[in-house]
């Protein structure tokens, strides 16, 4: 079968988030299930920079107001899946994240951005992108790549299906009414129930919530969760009358990246079998960030985007309960900046047991996840989250809130959960880790249980091959 995925990000090109992991690897293990999957990416300075083997397949003149939008194909530095690229230096070419500036503000014109990512998606999977491969089925991932489920939907006769990953319902992709224009759509598709007017705005997440042909999401229980007021954002109207063709797959972990057995960042390697290497990872990273060289000091950790959607607020209220118990925390992240000072803060509070690095690193972040003993996600909502799958992997305990994809991969048997966004609640869990932590033999059968659990993409995989099966063209 051939499937294009259309998608903003994609590891190690582009990446603000799990998105990008996601979109590196689903593809690959489709190939290796014997599906010609293919991505579709904007052209941005990272991913031109990294295209080889590239030839011009289409010519789209002048798009969205860029002059000179081309679309090439190739392969991104010696990798072997094909990807199409949208050259569009107006639009793409500039220094700065995917959606917003260096100073952090979005930029003002991603409804063109994204509208021309949609629309390159939508015209290849409807043959008129140029004489080539034509996909059968479209995968868009989140706001970004939504409009490409609009678009084809108004192309008939079309063939080729549509499905649409939420990854987050948060991120929406909202713009101003009056913009409408600017898409080049018919005015049917803004009022209604299956408009894209949502609140007296553009929303193109709403529009691939009504146009695609099946909608999924990262987790089943985050499937189940959108449908209602509290995780819904809004739109779990929109949601519910589509609950028949709404599915929840689990994301997984990509082992040629994050596997402790061969993962080149680490000062030691190790493996389910022999755990030696994963103490001297936690004494290099201890050494490293100037805490005390402790192998008996439970190590937590986070890893993750400052936000208020991961709940570190609420770890900031245990964090004396936490260092009293004489444990210790790395924090690797960035985002809201009241949240980057208060996590320094304690960093210089407590310079032996607090380690706290601002910003992003791909090599930190493995480091930690390695060393660490608990991976705190204590989040408000999570889709799946990919980092308590890092976590397990590498035989470091995630402490989870129950919610969306950290209910679905981490119970009693691999870690510590809880219930109820509040300190108290994450201090009930956190001293239940301290507790189990001092009986060292039920700890390392809860690291064993954790390394044995299967998250590999070939399962995700299988079930969007047969989502893809099943879903028929909506009309
Ligand atoms: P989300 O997509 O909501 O941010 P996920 O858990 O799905 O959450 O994915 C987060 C990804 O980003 C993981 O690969 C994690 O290791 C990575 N990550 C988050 N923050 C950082 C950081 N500061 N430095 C390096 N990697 C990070
Ligand atoms: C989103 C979610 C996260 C999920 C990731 C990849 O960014 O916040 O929970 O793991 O997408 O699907």
């Amino acid at each position: 079968m051939r499937v294009l995925h259309v998608a903003a990000e994609m590891f190690p090109f582009v990446k603000t988030g799990g998105l990008a992991d996601v979109v590196a690897a689903l593809p690959a293990a489709q190939r290796a299930a014997g599906l010609d999957a293919r991505v579709l990416l904007p052209g941005y300075p990272a991913v031109l920079d990294a295209l080889r083997r590239s030839r011009k397949v289409h010519d789209g003149g002048t798009l969205f107001g860029a002059a000179r939008v081309t679309l090439r194909q190739g392969v991104l530095t010696d990798g072997e899946l094909p990807v199409y690229v949208i050259d569009a230096p107006y639009l793409y070419a500039r220094d700065g994240g995917p959606y917003q500036d260096e100073a952090g503000r979005e930029w003002r014109d991603n409804l063109q951005r994204f509208a021309l990512l949609g629309w390159y998606g939508a015209h290849l999977a409807a043959g008129d992108a140029g004489p080539q491969w034509q996909p059968e089925l479209l995968h868009c991932h989140d706001w970004h790549a939504a409009l490409a489920c609009t678009m084809l939907r108004l192309h008939p006769p079309r063939r080729s299906r549509t499905v649409f990953t939420v990854h987050n319902l948060a991120y929406q992709g909202r713009f101003e009414l009056g913009d409408f224009p600017l898409l080049g759509l018919p005015a049917r598709c803004l009022d209604g129930l299956d408009g894209l007017e949502f609140h007296g705005q553009l929303s193109f997440m709403k529009a691939g919530l009504v146009d695609a042909d099946a909608i999924s999401t990262v987790s089943p229980t985050y499937a189940r969760e959108i449908t209602t007021a509290e995780f819904g954002c809004g739109l779990e109207g929109v949601l519910r009358s589509r609950a028949d063709d709404l599915h929840g797959i689990l994301n997984g972990v990509d082992p040629a990246v994050w596997n402790p057995a061969t993962d080149a960042h680490l000062a030691a390697t190790y493996d389910a079998a022999d755990l030696d290497g994963k103490a001297q990872c936690k004494a290099f990273l201890q050494q490293e960030l100037g805490l005390a060289v402790r192998s008996d000091a439970p190590l937590f950790a986070v890893v993750s985007r400052l936000s208020q959607q991961k709940g570190l607020d609420l770890l900031l209220e245990v964090l004396p309960g936490l260092l009293a118990a004489g444990a210790q925390l790395v924090l690797l992240g960035s985002g809201d900046a009241a949240l980057e000072s208060a996590f320094r803060e304690a960093a210089r509070a407590h310079p032996t047991a607090v380690g706290v690095q601002i910003g992003y690193d791909e090599a930190l972040a493995h480091q930690i996840i390695a060393a660490a003993d608990v991976i705190l996600l204590p989040s408000r909502f999570e889709p799946c989250g990919l980092t308590q799958l890092y976590g397990l992997r590498y035989g470091t305990l995630p402490l989870v809130r129950r919610v969306g994809g950290l209910a679905d991969t981490v119970d009693t048997t691999t870690g510590f959960t809880f219930d109820t966004a509040d300190a108290g609640a994450l201090s009930d869990a956190v001293q239940r880790a301290l507790i189990a932590w001092r009986d060292r033999p039920h700890w390392r059968t809860l690291q064993q249980n954790a390394m044995n659990r299967d998250h590999s993409w070939s399962a995700a995989a299988a079930a969007y091959t047969s989502l893809y099966r099943s879903c028929r063209l909506r009309s």
